[in-house]
């Protein structure tokens, strides 16, 4: 059955299992005490911290191991901000970043903190100028992924961090999704990442800080791990963890380019197969192994279904939002089309006869659930209406789209429908039909309960 999540965790290397399994027999001993045992731990310890650091592009002493990439998030926040405080609370983030750093900067703007959230393109990518402007005086930190976890996008982190480093703001790149195929690049102040992205095992993230960042560990102080994280080490998994990074670093030339070719021609072909589809995320500038789209008149959550009851386990946008029934915070900062949204990310090794068979199950699986929904099918009759109001209250998107496009035929060119919601969904997936269909999306205006959309019908 092919897997074909790996943005969200990809299997165990097999180098991880081995490493893991020696690991558990050679390093169950604590690396601080000076027996025998301990000492064949702490040896483990340092030989993994030094492979991390080298695949990383910092020193040893500089990387520590977390218990996740969210804890090396929130810990790499907290310890930076802190460390900044004479210089001012101002924290930079772009609107895409994981939801780990958007909840470090909720809690610093709750505890009195300025955010600033930097804006993306339609293709998921931050304006290098609309972030270099957010830079302050009182900047006491500036946070950018290397490349976005649910479209693929990849930012410019090298040109961004020079700016930061011109100004003496440090930059804390979220690396966990690109880790895997070559370190950041630019000068980078803070770094974070996840193992169980590169097929190592889940529990496991690093944190690296260069010498000279200000940081200050927030919390009870422990004395492991450079005191930036508490806990006796799990060494068998760190040790797996640095083994199977640098083995897909071995590797990570060759995949990435036949990654890379398979997710062009998914990219390629789902259009040319789906009708109503918008391929979404730079389609230059991105990850090898991740392609994303989104289809018109769709709910997700039964494509997924669909998709999985054909055998191929895909997710749909962030997995911490799919569950929440909102839209995911990153599809909404591109202004793109939400509903019907499937992330491919290809775990490697992935061959291309799983791909070709995805591609020829997908249009099936998608007019299913368009079947089941009540899609329109072809442009309606124009009948000569100036306006047309169409309440859709209590219905959950897609349906307020699907209501939407079976109506636009009732107005003539140049008239209006209003669709009335109350689906937190509708203003951001009315928007995008409008985008996708050359109509143009007028404004919101308010309604007894929900919103009015107007839409105006251009051809
Ligand atoms: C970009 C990004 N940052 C951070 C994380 C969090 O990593 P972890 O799952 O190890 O907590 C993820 C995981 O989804 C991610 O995709």
């Amino acid at each position: 059955m092919p897997y074909f999540d790996a943005a969200t965790s990809a299997p165990l290397h097999p180098v991880a299992r081995q490493a893991l399994l020696a690991a558990l027999d050679e390093g169950w001993a604590d690396p601080s005490r000076l027996y025998r045992e301990g000492r064949r731990a702490r040896m483990l310890l340092d030989a993994a911290r030094e492979a991390a650091a080298e695949a990383v592009g910092c020193r040893p002493d500089e990387l520590v191991f977390t218990a996740s990439g969210t804890q090396a998030l929130h810990t790499g926040i907290a310890g930076a901000l802190a460390g900044r405080r004479r210089a001012g609370r101002h924290l930079i983030v772009s609107a895409v970043e994981h939801s780990a750093v958007l909840h470090s900067a909720a809690v610093h703007e709750g505890q009195g903190g300025e955010v600033t959230e930097i804006p993306v393109d339609r293709g998921g990518r931050v304006d290098t100028s609309l972030f270099v402007r957010a830079l302050r005086e009182d900047t006491a930190l500036a946070c950018l992924q290397s490349a976005n976890h649910e479209v693929g996008t990849v930012q410019p982190v090298g040109e961004i961090a020079e700016v930061c480093r011109s100004v003496g703001v440090p930059l804390l790149v979220d690396a966990a999704q690109s880790l895997a195929w070559g370190p950041v690049e630019g000068d980078w102040s803070l770094l974070t990442g996840s193992a169980h992205k590169w097929g190592g095992p889940a529990g496991v993230g690093l944190l690296a800080v260069r010498k000279g960042v200000r940081f200050s560990v927030q919390g009870p102080v422990d004395e492991r791990e450079s005191g930036r994280v508490p806990g006796f080490e799990n060494l068998p998994a760190i040790v797996a963890a640095a083994a199977s990074l640098r083995a897909v670093r071995a590797e990570a030339a060759q995949e990435a380019a036949r990654l890379r070719e398979l997710t062009a021609l998914i990219r390629a072909r789902v259009p040319e197969l789906v009708p109503d589809v918008e391929v979404v995320g730079d389609a230059e500038r991105r990850l090898p192994h991740i392609v994303t789209f989104s289809c018109l008149y769709v709910d997700g959550e039964t494509l997924l279904h669909e998709l999985d009851r054909a055998e191929f386990s895909v997710s749909s946008g962030s997995s911490c939002t799919s569950s929440t029934l909102t839209p995911s915070h990153v599809l909404k900062a591109m202004g793109v089309l939400s509903e019907g949204n499937v992330r491919v990310s290809l775990p490697a090794g992935t061959s291309r006869e799983d791909v070709e068979r995805f591609l020829g199950v997908l249009p099936g699986a998608v007019s299913s659930v368009r079947d089941q929904l009540g899609a329109p099918v072809g442009g309606g009759a124009s009948a000569g209406r100036e306006s047309l109001v169409l309440d859709t209250l209590g219905k959950r998107c897609p349906l307020p789209v699907i209501e939407l496009a079976k109506a636009i035929g009732q107005v003539a060119v140049g008239g209006t429908v209003t669709v009335v919601s109350d689906d937190e969904v509708a203003e951001l997936d009315i928007r995008a039909w409008c985008h996708l269909r050359g109509h143009e999306f007028v404004g919101e205006v308010p309604a007894d309960r929900g919103w009015g959309y107007v839409v105006r019908r251009l051809s």
